[in-house]
């Protein structure tokens, strides 16, 4: 089993620096065998904010991994944007676009999904996503194989379908067989669910999961949050997860685990099997059988 902690949307230069200690404390206390980083470190793309973002992360639990969001190229001046692009963020934070890391039980991929325009929006080109195929298929199945992005290739039906990805069809239909969780942010909303729902991937429904935002004033009617997942594999190609999401609890200071949603992979691929199970239940899978326990 392995423990992820999933954290995205910081937005330094705009967020409140009181949700710092706590949000290390947190992810502290679940001893994570990794962290992902899912974007959108800064607001302004300023080398002030860089700095903030990267002292930050240097005190968090390693070994880490950072993709970079559409705010990490300047947002609110696009001649900085056009010019700029990325450079300061692979100053400050880190000049590898395609992070890649693997131990016996997980493989996590980065791509960078972020663009100059639009500057909202983005996207994954054919060549990223070939790139990406080659990747995956190159790792056992027996791992829990994770795509890490900004933007969203997925979202529940409700959000409809303006924020996610460009040619995210694509990707889908053309990863589906070699992954098996999505990880992102942007929308600063947090969920869970299966590809199946929009993408009908028959037979290889991947599960997404989305992260708010960890400690930014950019709320969009949701308190700050961030995930943590448990995932494991067992021999004969079972898989589980679940998804604890903690919040920001104002009353204790805190961030608590809110809800727990348990996943796992059956005949169709991976399908959400309980919405909300006890924080903390216990995740196992036997040889053949990919129930959490
Ligand atoms: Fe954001
Ligand atoms: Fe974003």
């Amino acid at each position: 089993m392995r423990r992820i902690v999933h954290i995205s949307d910081l937005h330094f230069g705009n967020n409140d620096p009181s949700l710092l200690q706590p949000l290390r404390k947190a992810i502290e206390s679940i001893e994570p065998h990794f962290l992902v980083i899912s974007g959108d470190l800064v607001e302004h793309a300023s080398a002030t904010e860089f700095e903030q973002a990267r002292d930050f992360l240097r005190t968090l639990p390693k070994p880490q991994m950072v993709v970079p969001g559409n705010h990490d190229l300047a947002f609110y001046n696009f001649p900085q944007r056009a010019t700029v692009g990325l450079a300061t963020y692979k100053k400050y934070i880190t000049d590898d676009l395609q992070p890649e890391y693997q131990d016996d039980e997980i493989a996590i991929l980065g791509a960078n999904t972020s663009r100059v325009w639009p500057i909202r929006g983005g996207s994954l080109s054919s060549l990223q996503l070939e790139q990406l195929a080659k990747d995956f298929a190159a790792i056992s199945d027996g791992k829990v194989r994770i795509l890490v992005t900004h933007h969203p290739f997925d979202l529940p039906e409700a959000q409809g379908h303006r924020l996610i990805v460009g040619h995210a069809r694509r990707a889908i239909t053309r990863l589906a067989p070699l992954v098996d969780i999505l990880m992102a942010g942007h929308i600063h909303l947090s969920s869970t669910g299966s590809t199946a729902m929009r993408y009908k991937t028959q037979g290889h429904a991947i599960a997404f999961v989305q992260a708010g935002t960890a400690v930014s004033n950019r709320n969009k009617g949701e308190t700050n949050s961030f995930n943590s997942l448990r995932v494991t594999s067992a021999k004969g190609g079972s898989k589980a997860a679940i998804i604890d999401r903690f919040t920001w609890r104002v009353e204790s200071g805190e961030f608590y685990c809110k809800c727990s949603t348990a996943f796992r992979l059956e005949s169709e691929g991976w399908a959400r099997v309980e919405r909300q199970v006890k924080p903390d239940a216990p995740i196992q899978v036997e040889e053949g059988d990919a129930t959490p326990a």
